[in-house]
């Protein structure tokens, strides 16, 4: 009997000691952001990780469907907001699909919180540009959401925010409270309107350049897909922001998600140990190349 018990407590051990071993999560609720995208609000099985667990804006975690795979998503919710946690979906391969046919009910694997933050304490005090693009809007809204949390300890704050088509825009729910909120700057535009759209045309770099926000005492945070951020990035240097004062998030071919398999370094760097947060200084002598 006792035998027993120690083998029962040496597997418990090995178990806590094995770092892709997941912890089990249950599906509160799915939200159908746009055809591609879900956003899966999520609690932990064990009731102490609900009271325990903790994380920053801009680190992500591995979500894993036994039998199908696993894959890595930032956190879309907001660290100041921790009744439950949220990441956004992008039907792009297999294990995304299977995300995408859980229902409410579901248990699934997850590992995590990984990689770096967002830099809060360089941003206390200072305007604040949020630049995005489709489902970079993902971890955009984990910072947006925590510093609307603690709006006094930021000044100015423009959102710039755009997708493909009206269909394509994604958290229309936060959008509409970000655009009602006089203390924000928010535009919104698609590359493409459809007969029922009556907002702005054109790509987010085009908007942001009209935008003109001030780059004196600034950061921009940029997160979107590769073409969006190699188009940003100009017009936010034709500004004046310095490449110090631009932050991104790079969530490039991420597997293990913890520096073991060597899957998403771009120039010296991994993402999933070194990153995602990056500044632009950081990555602009390879961001053209390799992203
Ligand atoms: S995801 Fe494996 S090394 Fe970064």
């Amino acid at each position: 009997m006792i035998i027993t018990q120690i083998k029962q407590r040496r597997k418990e051990l090995d178990r806590d000691k094995n770092v892709y071993v997941p912890h089990m999560v249950l599906v509160d609720k799915i939200i159908e952001e746009t055809p591609t995208v879900r956003t899966i609000h999520f609690h932990f099985k064990d009731p102490e990780l609900n009271k325990e667990f903790t994380f920053e804006a801009g680190q992500f975690a591995e979500l894993s469907i036994f039998g199908v795979g696993e894959a890595t998503f930032c956190i879309s919710s907001s660290p100041t907001r921790n009744d439950h946690w949220e990441c956004g979906i992008n039907r792009v391969g297999l294990v995304t699909a299977a995300l995408h046919r859980l229902g409410v009910g579901a248990e699934i694997g997850f590992r995590g919180p990984y990689g770096n933050h967002f830099p809060l304490d360089i941003m206390a005090g200072k305007n604040l540009v949020f630049v995005g693009g489709g489902i970079g809007l993902a971890p955009l809204r984990s910072l947006i959401w925590n510093v609307l949390d603690n709006r006094d300890k930021y000044d100015k704050i423009a959102i710039i925010y755009g997708a493909r088509s009206p269909g394509d825009l994604c958290f229309k729910y936060d959008l509409d409270t970000w655009e009602a909120d006089q203390s924000l700057n928010t535009i919104i535009t698609v590359d493409k309107g459809d007969a029922m759209w009556k907002g702005r045309e054109g790509f987010v770099s085009e908007a942001l350049r009209d935008a003109a926000p001030s780059s004196r005492n600034a950061v921009a945070v940029v997160c979107g897909p590769p073409v969006m951020i190699r188009s940003t990035f100009p017009v936010l240097e034709q500004l004046g922001f310095m490449p110090d004062q631009v932050i991104t998030t790079l969530e490039k071919r991420m597997k293990c998600g913890i520096g073991k398999c060597g899957r998403c370094n771009i120039g010296n760097l991994y993402v999933c140990r070194d990153g995602p947060v990056f500044s632009y200084a950081q990555i602009k002598g390879f961001i053209s190349d390799e992203y």
